[in-house]
């Protein structure tokens, strides 16, 4: 097996506290969690709400640091890296989350919002960048009639579009989508799907995807990893986990999907 991401016994912990008269409320977020991400695979993350997925998918990304634990890419620990290596690693790793966490500059046409992450990313000149711009409206499935169009021109599945050819722009290898289309109505959320996976191939990614759709993850993850109050009970290939599931609770959560 060829792992591009492996996370091990990862902990993080979060206090809150309302308001000074409070005591301090403690919340696990995540309890040792480990498992392996095969490169070219589709990884599920499922499980309830506030189980700790997209905390899980910020510290994979290098968005935010556990309290324990390591998360190696390519075998290299994102936490300790080099400051030459991170400006590749900003590159190879990339983050779509949900549509509402992701807002577009109402401001900026399509265009510019594509030539931001090119520009950060790739050292290219003004032509090359309009080439790129050209040839990520065609990946996401757009014509370049969007160019100068604003966010709300759009419709929600071409905005997720524009998010998703963001997010692809610096030409990445692992890609975290966080409920990429749990914004979208049923229809759109294929399409969008289809398109995703679509570029999985094409530009030979490997995903991370945070769900909370058994049916999403049934018919488009190769592994799944099922959350649990901040534990993972249970990891496999998507057919062995869902239809010969060995945890309790992941057998209670696949029957309330028959
Ligand atoms: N920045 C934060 N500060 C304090 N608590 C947080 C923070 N981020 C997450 N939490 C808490 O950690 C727990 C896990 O949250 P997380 O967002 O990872 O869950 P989730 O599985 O993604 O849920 P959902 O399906 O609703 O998106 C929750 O109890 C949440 O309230
Ligand atoms: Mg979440």
């Amino acid at each position: 097996m060829n792992k591009l991401i492996e996370i091990s016994n990862i902990s993080k912990e979060f206090i809150i506290q309302r308001s000074p008269f409070e005591k301090p409320k403690r919340i696990n977020a995540l309890k040792n969690v480990t498992f392996d991400i095969e490169k070219g695979s589709v990884f599920g993350l499922i499980g309830e709400s506030g189980s700790g997925k997209s905390t899980l998918g910020k510290i994979a990304t290098n968005l935010m640091t556990p309290d324990e634990g390591e998360v190696c890419y390519k075998g290299q620990n994102i936490f300790y890296i080099k400051e030459k290596e991170m400006a590749k690693l900003r590159k190879d790793i990339q983050i779509v989350f949900q549509m509402a966490l992701n807002p577009l500059d109402p401001k900026r046409k399509v265009e510019e919002l594509l030539a931001e992450p090119l520009n950060i990313h790739l050292d290219i000149s003004r032509y090359d960048t309009m080439k790129n711009i050209n040839e990520l409206l065609g990946k996401v499935g757009l014509s370049e009639e969007y160019k100068t169009k604003l966010p709300f021109q759009l419709s929600g599945g071409q905005r997720q579009r524009v998010i998703i050819a963001r997010a692809i722009a610096s030409k990445p290898q692992f890609l975290v989508l966080d409920e990429p289309v749990s914004a979208l109505d049923v229809s759109m959320q294929g399409q969008i799907m289809n398109l995703l996976i679509d570029l999985r191939k094409e530009l030979d990614l490997t995903y991370l995807f945070i769900t909370h759709d058994l049916y999403l993850a049934r018919k488009f993850c190769t592994h799944i990893g099922v959350m649990k109050d901040g534990v993972l009970v249970e990891t496999g290939r998507v057919e062995d986990v869902m239809d010969n599931p060995k945890n309790d609770y992941t057998r209670q959560l696949v029957n309330s999907f028959r």
